[in-house]
């Protein structure tokens, strides 16, 4: 099968497009023939073994995916397509089935096929979904859900979104507003409209406005796209108030310290626990019309060294997909 390899950590231009074996299902799996992929923060991330966070996290990145070279040659996260073939023990799913769903660390999605534990993050997609609209639909939304889960988000809380017109972002608004939430979104002037249209009950342009010194105070600061501090936000939290993180290691150590000093505090779960259950909740979410995920730009496979560097220009609004095979 056609897939996207890399055998050294480095660059977008480590990708290559290469004939590999197609992998075979086990009695509990699913061979999946992917239509859809998308290029994300953790694909970007793990190809340079997380260089930019720093020596300490990219030696624990590199404990992860391999120290000297990636273990796992073939990056991609999320997917949606067909089942191919199944395991002699799978009654969940059939030959010809639409599914999509999320690989996480296990990697494998910019290929042609890819197996997957029918116990794994795979679900059948939502009626009426393209593959390029399901495939991007588990990454940002299951970061969000992992990081809102924790902020017991209900009706009348008030919550903050920042960086709202990312991957994490734009699913971050949609999930908080389908939690009963009182958004206020904090994004760049020309996605304005698209955030709120989104379900944002307020809006503020980052360009034009200094949300931590308006005077107004939150339950909740999500940080969705890793440019703030809990220092700098604390002051924009109500008195029992709560930071979420994506990322940033001064904030793992404030998630150690402030949840037992009682008052304001930083929850940050690491790693992230989600599952299929997950995935199924997403599913429901966007049959209800509640949660859609956004797309900013569409690449063929044979593209995808230029697809990965526009997601590094880290202003993709949403995300980007990669078109594996047509329907
Ligand atoms: N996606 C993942 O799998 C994953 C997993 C774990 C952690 N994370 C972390 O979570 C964060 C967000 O991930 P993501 O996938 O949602 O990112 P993303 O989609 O790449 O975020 C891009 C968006 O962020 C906005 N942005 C950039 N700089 C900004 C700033 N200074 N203030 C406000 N908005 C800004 C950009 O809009 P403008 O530039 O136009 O304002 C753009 O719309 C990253 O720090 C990432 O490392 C991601």
């Amino acid at each position: 099968m056609r897939a996207v390899v890399y055998d050294r950590y480095g660059p977008p231009e480590v990708l290559r497009l290469q004939d590999i074996e197609r992998p075979a299902p086990t009695q509990d799996e699913v061979l999946v023939k992917i239509h859809a992929t998308t290029v994300n923060r953790l694909d970007c991330a793990t190809r340079e073994a997380n260089r930019r966070s720093g020596l300490a996290i990219s030696f624990v990145s590199r404990l992860v995916s391999g120290v000297r070279r990636p273990r796992q040659r073939v990056l991609g996260t999320e997917f949606a397509g067909e089942v191919e073939r199944v395991g002699a023990a799978v009654s969940e799913f059939a030959v010809g089935d639409r599914v999509f769903g999320n690989s996480g660390l296990r990697f494998g999605a910019h290929a042609e096929f890819i197996t997957m534990p029918v116990s794994a993050r795979i679900a059948h997609m939502p009626a009426g979904l393209s593959f390029e609209d399901a495939a991007p639909a588990t990454d940002g939304a299951l970061n969000a859900l992992t990081c809102l889960k924790q902020a017991d988000l209900r009706m009348g809380r008030r919550i903050l979104i920042y960086g709202a017109s990312g991957a994490i972002g734009t699913a971050g608004v949609q999930l908080a507003r389908s939690f009963g939430a009182d958004v206020t979104a904090v994004c760049n002037t020309k996605n304005l409209e698209l955030v709120r249209s989104l379900g944002a009950d307020r809006v503020i342009d980052y360009t034009q406005e200094d949300f931590t010194k308006n005077g107004q105070t939150y339950d909740v600061i999500f940080d969705a796209v890793g440019k703030q501090s809990f220092r700098r936000c604390r002051g924009s939290l109500e008195p029992r108030g709560i930071f979420l993180p994506t990322d940033g290691f001064a904030n793992l150590l404030w998630a150690l310290l402030t949840p037992r000093m009682g008052g304001k505090k930083v929850l940050f779960q690491i790693p992230p626990r989600q599952t299929k259950q997950d995935v199924l909740f997403l599913k429901e979410l966007i049959a209800a019309g509640k949660y859609r995920p956004v797309i900013d730009r569409r690449y063929p496979l044979d593209d995808v060294v230029e697809a990965t560097r526009y997601v590094e220009t880290e202003q993709k609004t949403g995300n980007v997909v990669l078109t594996v095979s047509r329907a």
